[in-house]
């Protein structure tokens, strides 16, 4: 018998990845589980680790690319209140990983809370923004850690703080960890001025940017130290290419937009071609930001 049994009631096997991530495509998962709270997705994870299956935990889906074939794992998502809790106690608010991140950023604000605000714009989980140091021209996530819980990799239940999770740009030394919560600092001040500047950074972000609505991962690339992989992509003249259903945006060509009847094969393809085509012209490697399942 199989430890997955166990699980019955919040498993479901052969479960379809794309309408949870904003690319909407790729495959199912062999395992898909909401657990209820932490000692349940602490059991859950133990079960994977003991049977050689992979796992992955799955936030808004908003970076993410899963292939065609889906993923042959566990796929776990932290929703429910367990995971979505947050607590502000001054300027410090104790969040749970499942908490949408645009939330919890409108809602500090509200209670003039700021610093968030630099922020603005990028969709996520906590655990998702955390895990992947997520952030823009004017900040990102790693400088308000103060402190994080996850379930490390040989399934303890830990406490870390920002100097144990090894921040740099849009990385994290998490591989392995499930996030559950992390408590941020903010600062105390009139929120008048943060909320403006937060309205600011959203429009001047979608003015460069494909819009929210569109079927995107954010930024397909990491920036190349001193460099910006837009400009590199734009500059090799592939702004407009398409693969299939994959076309690099006109917009902003660091973005791959998905149209109807995309495949994640166009998506990888288009991927293959700019980094190529980067290479070849520039001697620049780019590197991916989306993450791949
Ligand atoms: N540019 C071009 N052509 C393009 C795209 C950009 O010439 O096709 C130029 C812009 O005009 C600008 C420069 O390149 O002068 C930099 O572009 P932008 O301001 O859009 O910033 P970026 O470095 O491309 C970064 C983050 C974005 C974030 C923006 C704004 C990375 C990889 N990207 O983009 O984050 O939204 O700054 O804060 O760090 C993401 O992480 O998914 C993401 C979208």
């Amino acid at each position: 018998m199989s430890c997955f049994e166990h699980f019955a009631e919040i498993l479901r096997t052969n479960a379809p990845l794309a309408p949870l991530t904003w690319y909407q495509l790729g495959g199912p998962a062999r395992y898909y589980a909401e657990p209820r709270d932490e000692s349940e997705l602490a059991a859950l994870l133990r079960c994977a680790r003991d049977s050689g299956v992979a796992w992955r935990i799955l936030g808004r889906g908003a970076n993410l690319l899963v292939r065609d074939e889906g993923f042959d794992g566990l796929v776990v998502r932290l929703c429910g209140p367990c995971f979505e809790e947050v607590e502000y106690d001054g300027q410090r608010v104790q969040v749970g990983a499942g908490r949408d991140f645009t939330r919890l950023v409108r809602e500090s604000l509200d209670l003039g809370l700021t610093g968030l605000e630099a922020l603005a714009g990028i969709p996520g989980t906590v655990g998702g923004i955390i895990r992947m140091n997520a952030g823009g021209r004017y900040g990102e996530i790693a400088s308000f850690v103060e402190r994080m819980s996850l379930i490390d990799a040989q399934g303890e239940l830990v406490e870390r703080d920002a100097a144990g999770i090894g921040f740099s740009y849009r990385h994290t030394c998490l591989d392995g960890c499930a996030i559950l919560g992390a408590r941020l600092l903010l600062q105390q001040a009139d929120a008048t001025h943060a909320k403006a500047r937060y309205r600011e950074i959203w429009n001047e972000k979608y003015s460069n940017q494909p819009p929210v609505s569109a079927r995107t991962c954010g930024c397909i690339f990491k920036n190349p130290p001193g460099h910006s992989a837009g400009v590199l992509i734009d500059r090799a003249g592939l702004k407009g290419h398409r693969v299939g259903g994959a076309v690099i945006s006109a917009k902003h060509a660091n973005f791959i937009v998905a149209e109807a009847d995309a495949r994640a094969r166009d998506v990888l393809d288009l991927i293959a071609l700019a980094k190529d085509r980067v290479w070849n012209q520039t001697g620049f490697e780019l590197q991916l930001e989306v993450e791949v399942w």
